[in-house]
């Protein structure tokens, strides 16, 4: 059956207390509105529509590699306003529905398959996701008579019999098109909020005696992010779930409180990683690695048989059996080859380091390309930068950088050469030679006792 997503994201969320849009808000690395997405795609749901209203071009724009569609929600009337603003999306549209939540991420792709399989097998016109929990403030509760479900009512229209009820509505549900499409047009807002509720729906389809169905699940997945405390909480839920997944492959995390890793981050088996490192983005990480405290690993991908120990690694590649750190700072658009070795306090910027060199201490790399096996002393800088333009330095295989030298770029090394420490090297270096371009020394004897220097 043909199955497409609304997800709700048109609110600004007061009780958070933000200039950003709720749903922008990021656990575990990634926008709350972009895990929900995510989640339908695992699904197997393609055809995504996320409803807008405030800060839509933020979130249209944080959105944008999803592609999905979007539809307008100008004014917050509810959120059975905010569907009725999606028609357009759903028109012509013959199947089944999920809505979903920007503000719930934790929601799991499983749970979203069990929704709408229920729904078809059941022939449900509406289907909805429940939970039962001890403390149900805030939430829309789940009235039945006997098994089935009768209505949903809003926290603050709750009469005292039904405030007692302990199941409460996820904000998460399967319908049937054409059936929502047609109780749209019935909803009122005369109710506690004066907003058109889409919980409503639920009580306008049993009146019509369609059937209506209830999947319910642990209150983990259902948490709705409201205030910051929440986001804190979905953020330890998260946190846990990622880490344990990577435990259950296979990788040591030593202390997995302290150790943070983004949902979308792959490790191989047999890394080890110490507390105080924090890996975001789309970061691979090989196997064998160790990843010794205090890292940060962004969107790079990291060989295999690895060490780094407080580093900073941004969009890069690192290639295997390399060591990085401790404190270096490799920053984006490098590639830097393998068995290599970045010690510590070395810069690194868009520059490509070939297989087996040393950049060992005190280093700045900027716009250049090494080639393999070379060594560099002790305070090399790239003087990439004449204070208008950057340029690229070349050094090839074998080369030989003594200690505090200057590259002034644009300049070429060649194969096989030899560097004098404290040399400013400003025109190229032909293979096999040794360059040499400091002063000479001179001594001056006696020079002290002349000048009555001597103590
Ligand atoms: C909603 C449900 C409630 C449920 C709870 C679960 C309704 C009326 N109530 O309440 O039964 O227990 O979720 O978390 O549906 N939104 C719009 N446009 C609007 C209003 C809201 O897009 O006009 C979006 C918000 O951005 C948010 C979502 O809908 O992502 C839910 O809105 P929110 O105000 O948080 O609803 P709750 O009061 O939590
Ligand atoms: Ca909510």
């Amino acid at each position: 059956m043909y199955s497409c997503a609304l997800i709700l994201a048109a609110g600004q969320g007061k009780r958070i207390k933000s200039n950003l849009p709720k749903v922008l808000h990021k656990v575990c690395g990634k926008e709350m509105v972009n895990h929900v997405i995510d989640t339908m795609r695992m699904a197997k749901i393609q055809d995504v529509n996320v409803i807008i209203g405030k800060g839509a071009e933020l979130v249209q724009e944080m959105t944008q590699e999803k592609k999905v569609s979007y539809s307008i929600q100008s004014e917050q009337l509810g959120t059975g306003h905010a569907i009725i603003c999606a028609k357009e999306f759903l028109k012509d549209k013959d199947g089944v529905v999920a809505i979903f939540t920007g503000d719930a991420p934790l929601v799991k792709s499983e749970t979203v398959e069990s929704l709408i399989k229920k729904h078809i097998t059941e022939g449900n016109s509406a289907t909805l996701l429940t939970s039962i929990i001890d403390n149900p403030n805030g939430y829309g509760r789940i009235i039945r008579s006997g098994d089935s479900v009768e209505k949903i009512v809003e926290h603050k229209d709750c009469n005292v019999s039904e405030l007692e009820t302990k199941e409460i509505n996820a904000g998460m549900y399967c319908f049937n098109i054409k059936s929502l499409v047609d109780a749209l047009d019935k909803l009122s807002n005369n109710n506690a909020q004066g907003e058109y509720y889409l919980t409503d729906v639920i009580g306008i389809l049993k009146n019509q005696q369609e059937k209506v169905g209830a999947l319910v699940t642990e209150f983990e997945e259902t948490l709705g992010v409201n205030s910051r405390v929440e986001l804190a909480k979905a953020e330890e839920i998260m946190k846990e779930r990622i880490n344990n997944k990577h435990l259950e492959n296979g990788v040591t995390i030593i202390d997995p409180r302290s150790t943070y890793i983004g949902i979308d981050v792959t490790i191989g088996q047999d890394t080890i990683i110490y507390p105080g490192n924090v890996i975001e983005g789309n970061t691979e990480i090989g196997t064998d690695c160790m990843l010794y405290p205090n890292s940060r690993i962004s969107n790079s991908k990291i060989g295999d048989n690895v060490e780094i120990q407080s580093s900073v690694i941004l969009d890069s590649k690192v290639g295997g059996n390399t060591t990085v750190g401790p404190f270096a700072y490799i920053r984006p658009e490098s590639v830097i080859g393998e068995k290599v070795r970045i010690g510590d306090f070395v810069e690194i910027k868009k520059s490509t380091i070939g297989n087996n060199t040393k950049v060992s201490h005190l280093t700045y790399i900027g716009d250049a390309e090494v080639g393999e096996s070379c060594n560099f002393g002790c305070g090399t800088v790239v003087v990439n930068y004449d204070g208008k333009n950057k340029h690229k330095t070349k050094i090839g295989n074998n080369s030989f950088i003594g200690c505090n030298t200057n590259l002034v770029s644009p300049v070429e090394v060649k194969d096989n050469t030899y560097i004098a420490a404290g040399s400013t090297i400003t025109k190229e270096v032909p293979e096999g030679s040794l360059a040499i371009a400091r002063a000479k020394q001179t001594n001056i004897e006696g020079w002290v006792n002349k000048k009555a220097l001597k103590k």
